[in-house]
């Protein structure tokens, strides 16, 4: 892929100011710093590609962005990408934390408001959005929004206009709006729980971050940048990562995806003893790991069989034994269908009680 500025170091440029307890704002520095201190958004995956290639192509535009994907899929990475990225780099980038607000809170805090205009108003407030002017507002949790603020979002979206809480004044914003979610938003408009033309206004342009597992390429690389800025931060040298410590992260499922991968990684750099790094995946979760075809010939197939089986047993009885498809078995496990079929032939592994519509594999119709 040709250079792209999406990945800047906004740790080690930007000057981050806390403003009240949920809020950052963050005024970076020149594009020449930028260009000089790129910190990559790490992995090469053509999942992870193809969120970068997405991102450029949205960024320079105005258009409202939608991130939706698993939490600690790095989609507040992907929110600052697209500001740094975009003409609006080098003003205000706002974050505003729906779900971390006191819904009572919320709406003086997107629109701000006058001295008196609320029991405890006791000064005039700037709201996120006359903050963000000229520059970007970072909505994290926008499906908490709750029903009754959600027209005004709306308004402000389409008209850039709105008034303080307690001014009639009509306060005109020039404010691109990046939104972030880990609910699904179209479901909660099909439950009535989210205004469908809210979600069609935020929905222009929608990317979806991959979860970890949908992109275990990624995770050596990963692994060893993690490992390098905790190994620099707590003053210690590693020499290696363990082959059994790689194998066993790239077989994790990774529930909290790459916050959880970072987690691991500072707490096995915490726990190294001269220069070695301990496996920091519990005894659980290290023996519900699936071995890859080249590492199952260097170990005891025994006990490895066993932990597979277990695995794949658990996951099936997690998505009620459906094999393929999104929320089947295969896709939780990272594994194509077809392999976990053979998996499930190999290990002897059938549905405990067979129903209608399955065969002894436990596949469903659907799976066929
Ligand atoms: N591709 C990546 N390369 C390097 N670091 C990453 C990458 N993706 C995510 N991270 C890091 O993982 C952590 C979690 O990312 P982030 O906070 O952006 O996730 P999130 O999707 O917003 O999660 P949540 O829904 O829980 O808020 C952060 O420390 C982030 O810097
Ligand atoms: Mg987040």
């Amino acid at each position: 892929m040709k250079a792209r500025i999406v990945a800047v170091d906004w740790g080690a440029l930007s000057v981050e100011v806390s403003v009240g307890d949920h809020a950052t704002v963050t005024n970076a520095g020149s594009a020449d710093q930028v260009e000089r201190t790129f910190e990559r958004i790490i992995g090469s995956s053509a999942a992870l590609e193809s969120v970068l290639a997405q991102v450029e192509q949205v960024a320079p535009t105005d258009s409202t962005v939608l991130i939706e994907g698993e939490t600690g899929t790095g989609k507040e990475l992907i929110a600052h990408a697209t500001h740094n990225a975009s003409q609006r780099y080098g003003r205000a980038f706002i974050k505003l934390n729906c779900a971390a607000i006191p819904l009572d809170l919320l709406e003086s805090e997107l629109f701000g408001h006058e001295k008196g205009a609320f029991t405890g108003a006791i000064a005039q407030k700037i709201g996120r959005f006359e903050m963000a002017d000229k520059g970007t507002l970072f909505l994290d949790e926008v499906g908490d929004i709750p029903p009754a603020l959600q027209p005004k979002l709306l308004r402000v979206l389409q008209e850039q206009e709105f008034e303080r809480l307690g001014s009639g004044r009509t306060h005109k914003v020039d404010v691109r709006l990046v939104a972030a979610t880990n609910r699904n938003l179209e479901k909660m408009v099909a439950r009535g729980q989210f205004r469908s033309d809210l979600y069609y206004r935020l929905n222009v342009f929608p990317i979806l971050l991959p979860a970890l597992r949908e992109r275990r390429e990624d995770i050596p690389a990963l692994v060893t940048h993690f490992v390098k800025i905790f190994s620099c931060r707590m003053g210690k040298q590693i020499d290696s990562i363990p082959s059994e410590m790689m194998a066993a992260f790239q077989w994790h499922s990774w529930p909290g995806n790459i916050r959880e991968l970072q987690n691991l990684v500072e707490r096995a750099v915490i726990l190294s003893r001269d220069g070695v790094l301990p496996n920091p995946l519990q005894k659980r979760q290290t023996s519900a790991i699936i071995l890859s075809a080249n590492a199952q010939s260097s170990l005891s197939s025994m006990n490895w069989e066993d932990s597979d089986r277990a695995l794949i047993v658990e996951t099936l009885e997690q998505a009620g034994w459906i094999v393929g498809g999104p929320r089947g078995a295969a896709a939780k496990l990272g594994l194509k269908r077809t392999t976990l079929l053979a998996k499930m032939r190999r290990l002897g592994i059938s549905r405990p009680i067979p129903q209608d519509g399955t065969d002894l594999l436990g596949v469903t119709r659907e799976d066929a």
